[in-house]
This record gives C-alpha cells, structure tokens and sequence, in this order.
C-alpha cells in the first residue's frame, strides 16, 4: 500500500467501549490484508507495562501530578522507540489504545497540568509524530463510569470522582474541535449495531484515504 504504515489511535473515558472499536478496527484492517500492531498505552512494551503497573495500581495513591506525567511519557519514550516507529517505518499499521491525547485529557483537564509543559514532553519524546487518525469515543460520564462499573475492582484511575472524568471528557471534547481532522468523535452512548456502523465507516473512509493518498 504505502511505504509508511499509518497510525490510528482509540481514546475515551473509562467505559467509552473502547476494547470493542479496537477489536472491530483491527478486524477490517487486517481484513484489507494490511500488517497491524496492536498495543496500548501505558503499556505496549515490558517496561511500559511494569510502568502502567506503578501507574494504576493503589499502592500509589496521591502520586504527584509530575511523576504521573514523567511516567506516562516513560512508557511512550520506550513504545514509540521500540515498537511504533519500527512498526511504521516497515510499512506496518499501528492501532493504539490510547496515546498521547489521553495525556492532555487525564493529566491536563483532569489534573490541572498545564498544557504547556505536556507540550514540551510531547515534542521531546514524539518529534513530529502525531496519530494519522484518532478516533473518540464520547459519551456521558455517568454512563460509562456505570459501564466501567460492571466489569472489575476499580484501578487507580476509575477511582477518581465524576468531577475528575467530567474534566477529562470536556478535554478529549476540546482536542476534538481543535483538531477536527484527525480526531472523529463517535457518539458511544447508542447502542452496539450503531456505534460499530460508525467505527466501520470511519475507519474504511480512511482506509480508502490511505489508498489514494
Ligand atoms: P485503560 O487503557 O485500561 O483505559 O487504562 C489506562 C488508564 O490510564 C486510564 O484510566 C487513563 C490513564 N491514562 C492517563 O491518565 N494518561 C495517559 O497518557 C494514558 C495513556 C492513560
């Protein structure tokens, strides 16, 4: 297709359904017959893992808004230099869950760093390199907290209260209008049949995009 594979990445707050949009993604992109690497952020290498480890676990509640942030930008460092600019310069596709928009979501809106030093880390640790495509998962806070309520113990994360996820949607929501191109919001709160027609048409318009492009 292309000498250079393209980077998509799946955002959302916690029960946005994002392991489902990932799934489906993977499934028609691979279906075109296009190489893929499937990750996650934090995560995605064995130190980063160790670090999202650290990162969610209780054992470190109150952690100081910089180390969380040093460490989210750890992990990235480590991926993008081991497996995601490998992966793409090879030609491969790259489908992210979660990447540095969460950053400014989580970190920023919700914890009230500033945009302005995320922005300094992002340019040392990414250079230019930015997700091709991203999609957003959006839906009401309550909604998916009582979804992401469903599944297991809640990690350091889920712990936050609504006020800390209503931050972080209104951030992902302001990256979405600044940058309208690459970020696709997906209205989450309908039902599957609905948000997978979404994600299908998304991702084979860009697809189709990558091809002619
Ligand atoms: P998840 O990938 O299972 O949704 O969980 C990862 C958690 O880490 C999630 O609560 C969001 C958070 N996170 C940040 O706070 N900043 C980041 O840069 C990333 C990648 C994740």
């Amino acid at each position: 297709m292309s000498e250079s594979g393209r980077f998509i990445t799946i955002e959302g707050i916690e029960g946005a359904g994002k392991s489902t949009c990932m799934q489906l993604a993977a499934e028609l992109i691979t279906s075109h017959g296009i190489s893929l690497l499937q990750t996650r952020e934090p995560g995605g290498t064995p130190l980063g893992e160790e670090l999202r480890d650290l990162l969610l676990s209780h054992r470190h509640t109150g952690m100081s808004e910089d180390a969380e942030l040093l460490l989210m930008f750890a992990a990235r460092a480590e991926h993008l230099r081991r497996h995601i600019e490998p992966a793409l310069a090879a030609g491969q596709w790259v489908l992210c869950d979660r990447f540095t928009d969460a950053t400014y979501a989580y970190q920023g809106a919700g914890r009230g760093v500033s945009v302005d030093r995320i922005a300094v880390l992002e340019q040392w640790v990414q250079g230019g390199r930015r997700p091709d495509l991203t999609i957003l998962m959006d839906l009401p806070v309550a909604l998916g907290l009582e979804r992401a309520g469903k599944r297991s113990d809640p990690d350091r994360f889920e712990s936050e209260n609504l006020a800390f996820f209503e931050r972080v949607r209104q951030g992902y929501l302001d990256i979405a209008a600044h940058e309208p191109q690459r970020v696709r919001i997906v209205d989450a709160s309908r039902d599957l049949a609905a948000v997978q027609q979404d994600i299908r048409r998304l991702i084979e318009d860009f697809m189709r995009e990558a091809e002619n492009g």
